[in-house]
């Protein structure tokens, strides 16, 4: 318990609304992008104690990082890039810093005034930022982010609550409850969301290890292309900022994980330098299924997308691709069905099918060379409306400059 507990000062009671917290706590735990996630974990508990300012911090090693900071009085709209002030600051885990002591101890600190804290405790306030931005900084509730299993993964700093007229005023112990059994569903969605992270990249580079050609940088390319090409797509069909935001979240791992069921195929196949047999080809078109199948189980809007990509990439425009309308994906025998065509295919894998084929084609492959950049383009152009949605191949021709980066940057 921290000493300053008890400290006699009058606090203002301000009701909370604990349902709202549920309802959060119930979001968080749906989102799988873990800088999405921290950065509302932040915003979530800042907004539900009126805290002004606020710091997560995640740990590594001996140290806290410095991940999200977030001050409404000192980051506007238009100053955006005080955002990054702290980004690769650090802080020793001891008991010298406030936030330092909170992930050695795991214990709270509750303190009404930072710049008053008696001399018998060890740690101390840094009041370096306040002197660097001339911000004030005067009550603060600091909180461990410490998973069900005791797992310490960073600490959530609030700075500042203020009340109905914006007056600072101290944080209640009712704060500290909530925001201490917030911290504690945080972590585990946070440990939850570093797993998946995790294990995305790991199926990528089992495919990679698979196939010598198709590294994970060909993966990272076709995720970048895929949500460039939907920020075009969703700008022009005017999608609200939110959507668009949350959809390109998902897309990017989906498009990343497009032919993780390429795992499941023979490395025969995978290497193989020339054409293939007709029972090869068969095998071949299944690693769709295949990768639709991991994500099947599932039932978040992530796992429907890495589903719906995986599944659908090879479909046609014109309803000639693969694997076409099946009723069972877990059938045991493969089958094909009658292909898809034009909007039954869902808009994110008519995405990724282009971003997919243009990355393959500029690529060496055990089959086949790399090809010229005129010859891919005039290959793409020629299949709108055939392979691809035309209206994407338009997309795609306009937005040129931003794929010819990305490829540059993903080599
Ligand atoms: P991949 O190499 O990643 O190719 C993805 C898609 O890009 C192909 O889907 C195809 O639509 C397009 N693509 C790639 N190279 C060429 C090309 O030289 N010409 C044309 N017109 N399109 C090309 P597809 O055909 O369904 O193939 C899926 C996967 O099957 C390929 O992924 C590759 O792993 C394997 N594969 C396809 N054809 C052959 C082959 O002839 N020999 C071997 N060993 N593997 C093949
Ligand atoms: C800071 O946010 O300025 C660091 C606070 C601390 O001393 O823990
Ligand atoms: C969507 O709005 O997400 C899909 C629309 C389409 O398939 O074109
Ligand atoms: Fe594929
Ligand atoms: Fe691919």
């Amino acid at each position: 318990m921290a000493a300053l507990d008890t400290a006699p000062r009058a606090r203002t009671i301000i009701s909370r609304d604990p349902t709202r917290l549920l309802q959060i706590v119930e979001e968080i735990y749906h989102i799988k992008d873990l800088d999405t996630l921290l950065e509302k974990v932040l915003l979530e508990a800042r907004n539900f104690v009126k805290a002004e300012a606020g710091t997560l911090y995640l740990a590594a090693g001996r140290y806290l990082y410095f991940s999200y900071v977030q001050n409404e009085a000192l980051f506007r709209e238009d100053r955006p890039k005080d955002k990054y002030i702290y980004s690769n600051k650090r802080l020793a885990i001891d008991k010298n810093s406030l936030a330092g002591y909170v992930a050695a101890t795991g214990d709270s600190l509750l303190i009404d005034d930072v710049y008053d804290i008696s001399s018998n405790v060890s740690y101390h306030f840094n009041p370096d930022f306040d002197k660097k931005t001339s911000y004030k900084t005067g009550s603060i509730l600091v909180v461990p982010l410490e998973t069900t299993d005791h797992l310490i993964l960073g600490v959530l700093q609030l700075i500042n609550a203020k009340n109905e007229t914006g007056l600072i005023i101290p944080f209640s112990m009712q704060d500290r409850l909530y925001i201490t059994e917030f911290a504690r569903n945080a972590a585990n969605a946070i440990e939850k969301a570093k797993l998946s992270r995790e294990m995305v990249l790991r199926m990528v580079e089992l495919a990679e290890l698979r196939d010598p050609y198709e590294t994970s940088q060909h993966a990272k390319r076709v995720g970048a292309y895929s949500i460039e090409l939907y920020e075009a797509w969703a700008l022009r069909h005017r999608v609200e900022d939110r959507k668009i935001k949350h959809m390109k979240e998902i897309l990017r791992n989906a498009a990343i994980l497009h032919d993780v069921g390429k795992v499941a195929l023979s490395d025969v196949i995978l290497r193989k330098p020339g054409g293939l047999g007709k029972d090869e080809i068969i095998q071949m078109k299944s690693h769709t299924i295949h990768g639709a199948r991991l994500f099947k189980y599932v039932h978040s809007p992530w796992d429907r997308m890495a589903a719906e990509v995986a599944l659908n990439h090879h479909e046609r425009w014109d309803g000639r691709g693969y694997p076409g309308k099946i009723d069972n994906i877990f059938a045991r025998e493969i089958r094909f069905g009658p292909g898809k065509r034009e909007k039954e295919i869902p808009l994110a894998a008519r995405i990724v099918a282009l971003a997919d084929v243009y990355d393959a084609l500029m690529s060496k492959r055990s089959y086949k060379d790399s090809w010229k950049e005129e010859q891919a383009m005039r290959y793409i152009r020629v299949q709108a409306g055939r392979q691809f949605d035309p209206e994407l191949v338009g997309l795609f021709q306009r937005n040129y400059d931003t794929i010819r980066a990305i490829r540059k940057r993903y080599v």
